[in-house]
């Protein structure tokens, strides 16, 4: 069943996010999600270069943290779902990384800056936009790279069935509820996305001080269209 919403609060979609912390950790780490494991984390990792200092935003139970910090001698991995974080310092430890349970807004204050940010489906996972892709370009250094992914806003209406919605319009934000899938396994737990069309993901990057440089549509297994984008950013 999807609900579809103007808005929700950053502290409704964290309570989500901490009640499913232990399901999402078992479905990446058995492999049962396809799309995390081999789709989004090799668009990722692929590209991602060298560097000191990189941090991972709405890094979630830090599957994707740990998968990257080979890249890195000092890794930071924030979420504000204490529940996944508790989970990441147990299940994905490194002793290089370091997990914070804050969102990436309240992380932004604190002036330290990254050579690399990475992000795996958490943009669309923000109540604000234009706050979380702000926040991000403030923990990043001048240069640096902002690799993230989000649902593709044009197919993954089609994907999970609200696009033939009445409510829904492509044009328009939203936010989504709805139990929580992946490809070979529903479930009965809530989580919310927000849609915003593609313009507005490019147009907030660019008010922000970054530069795109590649947007990459990423196809998964069981449905024809692209169900991801990865966008490669630079901070300027
Ligand atoms: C779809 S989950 C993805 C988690 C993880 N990146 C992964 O691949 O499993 C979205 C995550 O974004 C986090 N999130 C939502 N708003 C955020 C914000 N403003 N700052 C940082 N993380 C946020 C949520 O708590 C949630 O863990």
């Amino acid at each position: 069943m999807i609900n579809l919403r103007k808005t929700k609060s950053l502290s409704r979609i964290v309570r989500e996010w901490d009640s499913i912390a232990a399901i999402r950790d078992e479905q990446v780490r058995t492999g049962k999600d396809h799309s995390a494991n081999f789709v989004l984390a090799p668009a990722i990792l692929n590209t991602l270069p060298r560097v000191r200092s990189l941090v991972d935003i709405g890094c979630g139970t830090g599957w994707l943290t740990r998968r990257a910090a080979q890249y890195a001698e000092v890794i930071v991995g924030i979420d504000p779902s204490h529940e996944s974080i508790c989970i990441g310092k147990i299940n994905n430890k490194d002793e290089r990384i370091r997990y914070i349970p804050e969102a990436v807004e309240t992380f932004s204050k604190k002036s330290k800056k990254f050579d690399l940010a990475i992000s795996n489906m958490a943009a669309s996972s923000s109540p604000e936009l234009q706050s979380f892709i702000s926040a991000s370009r403030k923990i990043l250094k001048r240069n640096a790279l902002f690799i993230f992914t989000i649902p593709h806003p044009c197919f993954w209406p089609l994907y999970w069935g609200y696009a033939s919605d009445p409510r829904f319009n492509y044009q328009k934000s939203f936010a989504v509820e709805g139990d929580f899938k992946i490809q070979s396994e529903n479930s009965n737990m809530m989580t919310t996305h927000f849609h915003h069309p593609l313009d507005q993901y490019l147009s907030t990057l660019l008010a922000s001080s970054f530069h795109i440089e590649e947007v990459t549509e990423l196809t998964g297994r069981g449905f024809r269209l692209p169900r991801f984008i990865l966008i490669k950013a630079r901070a300027v």
